[in-house]
């Protein structure tokens, strides 16, 4: 065998077991519940039904070229003794309409069906539709269901074969006098339906629609800061008669108080962890823990423990993990929060959850270990 044989022969051999070990990759992936190839709703659906054809045909081009480049390669290559130029086909009018002619079909030909399923998707669904306002802050989730006024984050609950009609914001008008806008985040429930950018002041609109009961896993895909990676959220679908239930659940005050009336007639604390909530570290700066339908700037918790992730859905609701959150978030999570404790003011930044345990500003008390159990206990009993 010639040297040149054999060498042509062992880079095939490296270019088979290079695609078999792709393809073995392949197969070992785990379904990790962001699989856009493996729709969960007829919105979903569509988006994959106009990307097979699509790719099949771009399949078939990228084969031909590769077949052509290759071909045209070998048979014109330098050949020993022969020192003739092939024919020249520079200028040649009937190849050069035929190659600007042919992709121009093939895109037009594509694009027939790709503006039907932008327009088919972009299509309001509707009064039947179940109402979700998004907003997406730095670095988590916000859902909102106007018509039952209720207030939730982390975790977007819906019911299984209707139309949900989401809209997109990055702007909260709730939390203050005036309007804070936030960065640009990108909404995507892989499963369910398409990515959606969030843009300051803009509104944009999504539907979505799950077949089955089940979680369905959501990810920010557009760069917003320091946590964009850490912020996720889940899609939970239940059946109407479930989801029913949940939200009615949802529409009901806190099992624990936040506040009781005192014999004056004024509003105070109802116990000593309730006292730590509102005085001693001032939860209720960015919470609320006794009223679904109030947003705030951080997300709601009067139902936290209905809930099975937080922290934007990056930790499962347990008494551990809730402590140390509790105590000292920022080291779980990275956020901007140095200076959340202190007043606000033009040099302070302050995005995320502080460290009660770090960063603490003069006089104000450091949170000990039995204060935060004493929190994540009132926390867990909030259903
Ligand atoms: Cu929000 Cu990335």
């Amino acid at each position: 065998m010639s040297p040149r044989r054999s060498r042509g022969r062992r880079l095939v051999l490296v270019a088979v077991a290079a695609v078999a070990l792709v393809l073995a990759a392949c197969s070992e992936v785990k379904n990790n519940g962001q699989n856009s190839l493996e729709p969960k709703g007829p919105k979903a659906q569509q988006i994959y039904d106009l990307f097979v054809p699509i790719l099949i045909i771009a399949i078939v081009v990228g084969i031909a070229i590769i077949i052509a480049t290759v071909f045209l390669a070998v048979k014109f290559r330098y050949k020993k003794g022969v020192n003739e130029n092939p024919k020249q086909v520079h200028g040649n009018t009937r190849l050069e309409i035929g190659w600007t002619v042919i992709p121009a079909l093939l895109l037009a030909i594509i694009a027939v069906p790709t503006v039907a399923t932008i327009f088919d998707l972009a299509e309001n669904p509707g009064p039947s539709a179940l109402q979700v306002t998004v907003e997406g802050k730095q670095w988590w989730w916000q859902f909102s269901y106007p018509d039952a006024k209720v207030v939730t984050a982390d975790e977007m609950v819906i019911p299984t074969g209707r139309d949900v009609f989401v809209k997109l914001t990055a702007c909260d008008p709730k939390t203050g006098p005036t309007v804070t806008c936030n960065v640009i985040h990108s909404f995507w429930v892989p499963e369910l339906a398409g990515k959606k950018d969030v843009v300051p002041g803009q509104t944009n609109t999504l539907t979505l629609n799950a077949d089955k009961p089940g979680t369905y896993l959501g990810q920010c895909a557009e760069y917003c800061g320091l946590s964009h990676a850490n912020m996720r959220f889940r899609v939970i679908a239940k059946s109407p008669a479930d989801f029913q239930e949940w939200l009615s659940e949802q529409q009901q005050g806190p099992v624990n108080a936040l506040y009781t009336t005192d014999a004056d007639g004024k509003q105070v604390p109802a116990g000593p962890t309730q006292k730590l909530i509102v005085n001693t570290f001032a939860c209720t700066n960015c919470h609320v823990f006794d009223d679904s339908s109030k947003a705030a700037y951080g997300p709601n918790l009067t139902h936290l423990a209905s809930r099975s992730v937080f922290a934007s859905g990056s930790f499962q609701l347990n008494r551990a993990n809730l402590i140390s959150w509790i105590m000292n978030a920022p080291s779980m999570i990275p956020m901007e929060s140095q200076d959340c404790r202190l007043p606000p003011g033009p040099d302070v930044t302050c995005v995320g959850m502080p460290s009660f345990t770090e960063n603490t500003p003069k006089g104000d008390p450091v949170m000990t270990r039995a204060q935060a159990e004493t929190l994540a206990d009132y926390l867990l009993s909030l259903k």
